[in-house]
């Protein structure tokens, strides 16, 4: 009887030991695949943070690299020179990263790995300015991922969109812009819902123009200097909620403004220099009281209604017939700037991470 109860009260102990044993195990595991991982990544890197030396990232605080019970959830290594591709170690074994942030690197070089596709929790996906090249793995993305930022801006990626991208519902920001992207646009990016910035410019997509419809969230469009087919001015122009601003320039859109669009009621900034509208420009009496810019230089526009005239924000029509007649008009003789190349990012840019939320 009394050693049964001496074995049992042994076997609990060696039971409860066991436990600890493997919560402590579990733990330093998870860190020391993370820090695997790392290493593997950092061997095709130079310029990696010099305290990547062990095999610890989480207990000996590698720069650039947050951690949360013990796992890897972030790396933020913008602007620090780095060199080297991605080919390096496993990068799916950082199962708990949510952001990965190796933007403005231009010593950055090689393909995307698709395995990228398995970081079931990534959020934020930063790689622009950077000079990654060939093409977008279709297996990058999936239904399950919940990315919110992908932003590949500024390399050299060529290839076509891959239509697996339409499929992760939460993007908010996508920057493609500034690549040698080709082909058409897939259909189905038209189910980003989420999606309040759209950036393809400076590309080589061809076929028709995306059709925006339904993208409630939109609140910044640029799918300037593309290939797309001659479009009739697009019904979407004028349905979009939130849009603040639509750039669409260097393209073939023909036919009229609606006054529509104009009015839409969060409306700054509209941009479609070089494109072929035409006919008549009538901003109407009801435009929207946020604009400020309206660039239509190089048109085929021939007459600016009255209304239009006692518009008082910037408008510049040079090199459209309107600005032939006699009537010498100021916004016959303006020119704008050219923005800075990332103008639009600098405002959600910095250096410090994005903590996930
Ligand atoms: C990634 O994880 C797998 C399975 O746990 C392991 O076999 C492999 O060695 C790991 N790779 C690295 C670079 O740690
Ligand atoms: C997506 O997640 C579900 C459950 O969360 C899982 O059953 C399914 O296999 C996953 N699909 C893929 C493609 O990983
Ligand atoms: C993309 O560029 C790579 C070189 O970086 C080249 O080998 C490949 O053929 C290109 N692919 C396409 C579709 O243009
Ligand atoms: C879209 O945004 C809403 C509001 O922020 C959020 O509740 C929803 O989960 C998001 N959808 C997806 C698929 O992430
Ligand atoms: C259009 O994009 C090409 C690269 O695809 C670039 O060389 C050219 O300067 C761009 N044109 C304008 C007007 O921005
Ligand atoms: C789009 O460009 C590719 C080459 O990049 C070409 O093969 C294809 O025919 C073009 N499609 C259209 C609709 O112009
Ligand atoms: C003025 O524009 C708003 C949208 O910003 C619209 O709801 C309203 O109906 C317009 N009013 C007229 C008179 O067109
Ligand atoms: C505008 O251009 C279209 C063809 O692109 C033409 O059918 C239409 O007549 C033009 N309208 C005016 C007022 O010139
Ligand atoms: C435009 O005119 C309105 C009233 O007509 C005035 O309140 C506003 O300050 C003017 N804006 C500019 C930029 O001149
Ligand atoms: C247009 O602006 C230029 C200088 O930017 C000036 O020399 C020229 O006289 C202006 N033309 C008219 C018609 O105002």
């Amino acid at each position: 009887m009394g050693s049964w109860k001496m074995t049992f009260r042994g076997s609990i102990w060696v039971f409860l030991l066991s436990i600890l044993v493997r919560i402590g195990f579990a733990q330093g595991e998870g860190n020391s695949i993370d820090g695997a991982a790392l290493n593997g990544l950092a061997s095709q890197w130079q310029n990696a943070p010099s305290n990547w030396v062990d095999f610890d990232p989480c207990g000996s605080k590698w720069l650039g690299v947050t951690c949360k019970k013990n796992r890897v959830i972030s790396i933020t290594l913008s602007s620090i020179g780095l060199e080297g591709t991605l080919s390096g170690g496993d990068i799916q074994n950082l199962s708990e990263l949510r952001t990965l942030d190796l933007s403005y690197n231009s010593g950055l070089t090689g393909p995307l790995p698709a395995s990228i596709g398995n970081l079931r929790h990534l959020e934020y996906f930063h790689f622009g300015v950077n000079q990654l090249s060939g093409s977008i793995p279709s297996k990058l993305f999936s239904p399950n991922m919940t990315l919110i930022h992908v932003l590949f801006e500024k390399n050299s990626i060529n290839g076509s969109i891959p239509s697996t991208l339409g499929l992760v519902k939460s993007i908010e920001v996508l920057r493609l812009d500034r690549n040698s992207l080709t082909g058409p646009v897939p259909a189905n990016l038209n189910s980003l819902t989420n999606l309040s910035e759209f950036h393809l410019a400076h590309n080589q997509l061809n076929g028709t123009l995306p059709d925006l419809t339904g993208m409630d969230s939109l609140s910044f469009v640029d799918m300037s200097n593309n290939s797309f087919d001659l479009s009739d001015v697009p019904q979407w122009f004028s349905s979009l909620p939130s849009l603040t601003s639509l750039y669409l320039e260097y393209l073939k859109i023909k036919g009229e403004l609606p006054q529509a669009l104009f009015s839409s009621s969060s409306l700054q900034t509209l941009k479609l220099r070089d494109n072929q509208l035409n006919g008549t420009l009538d901003i109407g009496t009801n435009y929207s009281n946020q604009l400020q810019l309206i660039d239509l230089t190089n048109n085929d526009i021939s007459r600016i209604t009255t209304i239009s005239d006692g518009y008082n924000r910037t408008l510049i029509l040079t090199g459209n017939p309107v600005c032939n007649q006699n009537t010498v008009r100021l916004y016959c003789n303006m020119t704008v700037s050219a923005p800075p190349l990332i103008q639009h990012i600098t405002k959600m840019h910095h250096s410090t991470p994005y903590l996930p939320k």
